[in-house]
């Protein structure tokens, strides 16, 4: 029956009463994941007409990410006519270098516009494998690449194919808000160890030792880290690798797409070049974050043929290979220099004075908690004095936590912040200082404002 009718139907026959009551059933359908398959369709379905919305459990238990929703809310109210200032969404405010548009263009141009390789392009996976043994230390076929849609489809791949039902992920917290959902998507069990601003938000060899168990099959570790902006040292990896080495089971992922994005002293260093690390390391990088090529969406997977196959088996059945004109525009990526040459060094340059700026203002601002980030571009400050029993607002009122103050700061400062509960650290909040010079100093003007003690009482 075409929906129009079908609907028509439903509206003579059925009351609205009756309407509330199912509605009522499929929503609580849909947050009962654990409910079987079956039994939860049986309840959804009490007509012969009416559509089946049960959902696979596992889609079900999937929680929307914030950071997007923050994103979308801020762009709303500001075509809104709102003066809305988004300090929320994860990526470059650069344009795309010009090297690599004009090579993107000329792809267009030169009929690069088919269906790619699987896996990506034998020219950009070699090219790939050149950066990896000369900026990373790390030696890897062609083969053993697997080039995807961005790094968050690499990421989501690698997890699939390692983990499923019974398995742990370690995670530690803050955490990039994909990664538990990731694991909830394979049937694996996120098991989140979270770290404090006091610990410069590093999970340490030691808290990894306690949290692991016979069930635990991945660890994830992203350096730089987004949310925190915190970066692993060699060393620190090292002790990390020596308890790696001692559950044989267990793998890693080393998310390292912020690794252009380093601010010295700090230097980038990869887990898989670890000795006896390759064997059980899943490395992601991409072109979104370090050559501002969020919407090219190009990411990639290295690691050992029997996993880098697995997770081309799961493209091949779904996506297929990434665009055939980002690769092009890659290859150009790639052709900059050793860590991006100039162009990167240029945003690299801009990024770590914005950090410098927004970490002053942040730190003069009392109740405000920070540990220095090292990569990345965020500010991930523990709030906490700021928050809770006595802390009000004036004209909102009380604020309880770091989502009610990130509530509190877009209503009326009208910037936009991620709170730290979206990355499992729920006394923070995400700043993230992708905006132009100016854009920042109005929105720290508008937030030391906002938290002014005449106007923000701290309990
Ligand atoms: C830590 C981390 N990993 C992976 C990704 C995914 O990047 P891409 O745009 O290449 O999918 C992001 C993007 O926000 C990220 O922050």
């Amino acid at each position: 029956m075409p929906v129009v009718g079908l609907l028509a139907t439903r509206a003579c026959a059925i009351g609205a009463a009756a309407s509330i009551a199912r509605r009522g059933a499929l929503v609580r359908a849909a947050r009962a994941p654990l409910i079987h398959h079956r039994q939860a369709r049986a309840g959804c379905l009490s007509t012969r007409a009416e559509v089946d919305q049960t959902l696979n459990p596992r889609v079900a238990a999937l929680r929307p990410s914030k950071t997007m929703a923050l994103t979308d809310k801020a762009r709303e109210m500001k075509e809104s006519g709102l003066p809305v200032i988004g300090l929320a969404a994860g990526e470059p405010d650069f344009d795309t270098p010009a090297e690599i548009v004009r090579a993107g263009c000329d792809a267009i141009k030169n009929g690069h516009t088919r269906y790619s390789p699987n896996t990506g392009t034998a020219a950009l996976r070699e090219a790939v494998c050149a950066k990896l043994k000369e900026e990373n230390g790390l030696e890897y076929s062609p083969s053993e690449i697997v080039l995807s849609n961005g790094a968050k489809q690499s990421v989501a791949q690698g997890v699939i194919a390692t983990c499923g039902p019974g398995d742990e992920v370690i995670v530690p917290a803050p955490y990039w808000v994909s990664y538990p959902e990731m694991c909830r998507l394979a049937g694996a069990e996120p098991v989140v160890v979270t770290t404090t601003a006091d610990e410069g938000f590093l999970l340490t060899a030691d808290k990894l030792r306690a949290t692991l168990t016979d069930d635990s099959r991945l660890l994830i570790l992203c350096s730089p880290s987004n949310p925190s902006g915190a970066v692993y040292t060699k060393e620190a990896l090292e002790a990390i690798a020596d308890v790696v080495r001692s559950h044989p089971r267990l793998l890693v992922l080393a998310d390292e797409i912020y690794e252009h994005i380093i601010y010295e002293p700090a230097k980038h260093f990869s887990f898989a070049a670890i000795p006896g690390m390759r064997e059980r390391t899943l490395t992601v990088n991409g072109f979104s974050k370090a050559f501002a090529m969020t919407g090219w969406r190009l990411g990639y997977l290295a690691a050992p043929q029997h996993f880098a196959t697995a997770t081309a088996k799961i493209q091949g059945q779904t996506t297929s290979g990434p665009s055939s004109i980002s690769q092009e525009a890659a290859m150009a990526a790639l052709g900059l220099g050793k860590f991006g040459g100039a162009p990167v060094a240029t945003m690299k340059a801009a990024f770590q004075k914005r950090r410098d700026y927004v970490f002053d203002r942040l730190s003069k601002i009392e109740g405000v908690k920070l540990a220095s980030p090292q990569g990345a571009f965020y500010v991930f400050p523990d709030v906490s004095g700021l928050v809770g029993d006595g802390c009000v607002a004036e004209g909102f009122g009380p604020i309880a936590d770091a989502d009610a103050l990130c509530e509190y700061l877009l209503e009326k400062a009208q910037v936009a912040l991620v709170p730290g509960s979206a990355f499992g650290n729920p006394e923070c909040l995400r700043i993230s200082y992708a905006a132009s010079d100016e854009t920042l100093r109005e929105a720290l003007d508008r937030i030391e404002k906002a938290l002014a003690p005449e106007v923000y009482v701290r309990g």
